[in-house]
């Protein structure tokens, strides 16, 4: 677990003019890993350009192997376009798509099989926090995937309170690092053996300003940067502060 990882979640942004601009605008820094995830349409482009500087990731894939599924992606797909990373169980998938743990855990299946590596996204609502049930939430969503956790040759864990995503409320660094805590506890009881190598990043507006100090604890291994990451210099300083 030497490098932190920072990746960063186009959703469903940016153009192909962004794609070319981007991939000559980010440092290369040896205890950063970077990773892209832009629409998938993007990716192998983005693959073209990554060089050594970043990888590039996908924020979805289908959970069904191949076959009669209309609009989906697959894990197998992803890694021929150049992908290597998958974003899965993000909160606007779960609500949006109705996607639940069992989905997740499918979808998680199909990117280990394509030897890609998983990043599980969990996270509370502001009324779960409110109501003081954060911690056994988010802890139930990564024991969820305890199968994903043992078999994955690398995975990676992005904890993303739903109250912070997109609205500018970032947690504290603080409310992060309890949770890393409970989230590492988690993994230790179900995935002991692959506990030590699992990097915990938090998102929920991240952005220039807030990531320095996010950083400064070592419980946080990484990122996930959504809005920011559409800011070249910005999503490019928040690289710099990670490998601080
Ligand atoms: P945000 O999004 O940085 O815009 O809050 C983070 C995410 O949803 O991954």
């Amino acid at each position: 677990m030497t490098q932190r990882l920072v990746i960063a979640n186009w959703k469903m942004n940016g153009d192909l003019a962004f794609v070319e601009a981007l991939a000559s605008s980010l440092p290369s820094l040896a205890n950063v890993q970077t990773v892209i995830a832009p629409p998938a349409v993007y990716a192998l482009r983005l693959a073209e350009l990554a060089q050594e500087v970043f990888k590039v990731g996908l924020q979805d894939v289908g959970r069904h192997e191949s076959g009669a599924h209309t609009g989906e992606v697959s894990a197998a797909m992803a890694r021929d376009l150049g992908a290597s990373v998958v974003l899965v169980g993000h909160s606007e998938r779960r609500s949006e798509h109705a996607e639940d743990d069992a989905a997740v855990a499918a979808k998680c299946e199909q990117i280990t099989a394509a030897e890609l590596m998983p990043v599980i996204c969990v996270g509370e609502t502001l009324a779960e926090r409110e109501s003081g049930k954060a911690i056994d939430r988010v802890r139930a969503q990564v024991m969820a995937q305890r199968q994903c956790l043992r078999n994955a040759k690398e995975v990676a864990i992005a904890y993303e309170p739903i109250w912070a995503i997109g609205t500018g409320k970032s947690a504290t660094a603080t409310e992060a690092v309890q949770m890393h805590q409970a989230i590492r506890g988690a993994l230790e009881e179900v995935a002991p053996l692959a506990a030590p190598e699992i990097r915990i990043l938090y998102g929920g507006s991240v952005n220039a300003e807030n990531a320095p100090e996010l950083f400064a604890y070592s419980d946080i291994q990484g990122v996930l940067v959504g809005g920011a990451s559409l800011d070249t210099e910005q999503f490019a300083a928040i690289i710099r502060a990670a490998a601080n």
